[in-house]
């Protein structure tokens, strides 16, 4: 078999079999393709597509590049869930402990990144003492016993995966859809769980900006899921404004719990209690969606989920006096206010936009070596929907340096005020299975 004879095919739109795929994907791990016959491949794919057959297969070929965990030792059916990123996005912190409050198993493993702020694993390191290393051993005992545990990635999960990623990253080839939906199951399917629900966020602060890519990259995930034996189920969710009221790390930490509290911050609880239906709907706890959200409603209500994040935190280190007095977590030096030069509406917030102020306060990172900065962020007070009148405050920075003048200015300019009034945005667009 030849490379060059792959790439002409896949050129002339023609399909690839299971050979060729497992061929390229073995013989590029081995060195003995070179980069720049792996870049022409990736073009073809860009202009000519895959069907749902080489998708899967391309999958299946990157999970076996590496390790696949092995999350038997853990008694019970195991869900993943997976969020394709967005701005203010802590939905993990409630989704976890809720599905382990209704008694299924969560191992979670979790990643840092570049981004706007941390990874769930710098989140949580803002409770002091929280360990996000653990032995492969105390991980299992944890989920065993606590029903929840949340580690940094450990492990070489689809190494082809990080190559070929990189290789499209400087090739303009990372905005295709089967590339797209091939490399993020790759790396669920190798981390071990039986089934997977997927947030596909949909919006300004999105992967994905328009409501059609995101359904397209959500149906092509799920089918993947389900030939490669994994129940999955998309969830398409807004994202054209952040989500809850705080963008940060440690900040983000405690609206989570306040909500695991009880306060109803409500784009927030909502996206957690469906992405936690269809996960306990999965694991064959509840029987349809509507016992399923009833449910999980009174778990947070009568504060069993709260117990179970207390006895996750405290089960891998974490200082739960923080926990049950939320002041004390991390905080900053300074709280500048960014207030409306106009009156009237939210009609629109560029998310993106207040994901950047975020990183420049130094709440994320934008170069790997980067550290973080887990007591800066920004708290909004107004999201779409909302009337201000001039002079109102919008949001506010929390930060360490004293000058933040530009920073301002870009969360300002990420605020569309007009005279109408505007819709609120909804939260649940569709769900794919
Ligand atoms: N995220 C991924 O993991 N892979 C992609 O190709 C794009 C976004």
């Amino acid at each position: 078999m030849r490379m060059v004879d792959i790439i002409a095919k896949k050129r002339n739109g023609d399909t690839l079999t299971e050979q060729e795929i497992s061929f390229f994907i073995k013989e590029y791990m081995k060195e003995n393709i070179p980069d720049y016959q792996v870049s022409a491949l990736m073009m073809a794919i860009y202009y000519q597509g895959m069907t749902q057959e080489e998708t899967a297969s391309l999958t299946k070929n990157m999970v076996e590049s590496g390790d696949i965990i092995d999350l038997s030792p853990i008694k019970g059916h195991k869900v993943d869930k997976h969020s394709t990123g967005g701005v203010g996005d802590k939905t993990t912190f409630i989704v976890g402990p809720l599905v382990a409050a209704a008694a299924i198993p969560v191992a979670k493993m979790s990643g840092r990144g570049l981004g706007h702020t941390g990874g769930t694993i710098d989140k949580l390191e803002s409770i002091p003492g929280f360990k996000v290393e653990l032995t492969n051993q105390q991980f299992i005992d944890n989920v065993n016993k606590f029903k929840l545990s949340v580690v940094g990635q450990t492990g070489n999960l689809a190494p082809a995966d990080k190559k070929l990623y990189a290789l499209r990253d400087v090739t303009a080839t990372v905005d295709s859809i089967p590339l797209i939906a091939s490399s993020i199951m790759s790396k669920k399917i190798a981390s071990g769980a039986d089934s997977i629900v997927l947030d596909v966020k949909t919006g300004s602060g999105a992967f994905m900006k328009s409501l059609q890519d995101s359904k397209r990259l959500a149906e092509e995930m799920v089918t993947i899921g389900n030939q490669l034996d994994r129940q999955t189920v998309a969830v398409i969710s807004d994202m054209n404004q952040p989500l809850g009221y705080e963008i940060g790390n440690a900040n983000e930490v405690k609206e989570a719990v306040e909500v695991l509290q009880g306060k109803r911050i409500e784009d927030l609880r909502e996206l957690a209690i469906e992405l936690a239906a269809h996960m306990t709907i999965l694991a064959g706890v509840y029987q349809d969606y509507s016992e399923a959200t009833q449910s999980l409603e009174s778990l947070i209500d009568n504060g069993d989920a709260l117990k179970c994040f207390m006895d996750f935190i405290e089960a891998q280190g974490g200082d739960i006096t923080v926990i049950q007095d939320l002041s004390q977590l991390p905080g900053s030096s300074y709280h500048m206010e960014v207030k409306a030069d106009q009156g009237g509406y939210i009609h629109e917030m560029e998310a993106d936009e207040i994901g950047v102020a975020a990183m420049h306060l130094g709440a994320g990172r934008a170069t790997k070596d980067d550290a973080i900065n887990h007591g800066v962020g920004i708290t909004l007070q107004k999201k779409i929907g909302d009337y201000v009148d001039h002079g109102d405050t919008l949001a506010i920075l929390n930060s360490d340096q004293e000058d933040v003048e530009q920073i301002i200015s870009i969360v300002k300019n990420a605020y569309t005020i007009k005279p109408e009034k505007a819709t609120r945005q909804k939260m649940i667009y569709e769900v794919i299975k």
